[in-house]
């Protein structure tokens, strides 16, 4: 499903990524940890194409990125449903209307963009809130909409890039059970945390980054 070969990443004189290689299957739930600065949001990048590699190869659900037409690129992030550390919500529209975006721009009608929002707010339990504002909400159901905008166009792909970090433990513990909802429908999740408490002893697989270079690939 992702692949990486050798993948280099240089920023002006900083080595972001060095030689990195790793393949993770369909169906799986991946953490990508290390301290601060060890290339965790640049890994996530390449792979939801915000950024490109120096060198080596990256394919995607078959898509090979270095024979990626642009015109591609649309539709391989479509796979691709994304969630940050900071909310990124737009403040002047609604819970509703901030999921429902990515589907109007895809053409979708208004009947089926209604079932998809209200099943996406469902599942991370936000049905009730569909009218509010962002600012009207709390942190941790911020974060919820965020992750129903992630997966409202059901991407074959999650990436979350230090979800949790702004939240605390309750919300925390509410967040990573969403996750594990969305990993047992079929969904492949990569998950970048520098918290080890969120892995420990799960038995999920970790990929561990230092300094560019992907050091571990370990059972949490
Ligand atoms: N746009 C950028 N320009 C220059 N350096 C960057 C940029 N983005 C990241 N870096 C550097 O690349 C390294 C890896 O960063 P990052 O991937 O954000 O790590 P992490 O997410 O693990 O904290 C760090 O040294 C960081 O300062
Ligand atoms: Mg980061």
């Amino acid at each position: 499903m992702i692949k990486f070969n050798n993948v280099t990443k240089i920023y002006e004189n900083i080595t972001a990524l060095r030689n990195v290689s790793f393949s993770i299957e369909k169906g799986e739930f991946v953490y990508i940890t290390g301290p601060s600065g060890a290339g965790k949001t640049t890994l996530l990048k390449l792979i939801y194409l915000a950024e490109k590699p120096d060198s080596g190869d990256i394919s995607i659900a078959g898509w090979d990125f270095n024979a990626l037409k642009e015109k591609a690129v649309p539709y391989l992030r479509r796979n691709i449903g994304v969630v940050f550390q900071d909310f990124k919500l737009l403040n002047n529209k609604t819970v509703y209307e901030n999921i429902a975006i990515a589907l109007r721009i895809r053409g979708f009608k208004d009947k089926e963009i209604k079932e998809r929002v209200y099943d996406a707010l469902k599942l991370v339990n936000l049905r009730h809130k569909s009218d509010n504002y962002p600012p009207t909400l709390s942190g941790g159901e911020q974060q919820r909409a965020t992750i129903a905008r992630a997966i409202v166009g059901e991407p074959t792909i999650l990436i979350a890039d230090e979800p949790t970090g702004n939240l605390d433990a309750d919300n925390t513990a509410g967040i990573m059970k969403i996750f594990k909802e969305i990993h047992a429908k079929g969904t492949t999740v990569l998950f970048a945390t520098h918290n080890r408490n969120l892995f420990r002893h799960t038995g999920m697989r970790v990929l561990r980054l230092d300094s560019g270079n992907l050091v571990a690939d370990e059972i949490g």
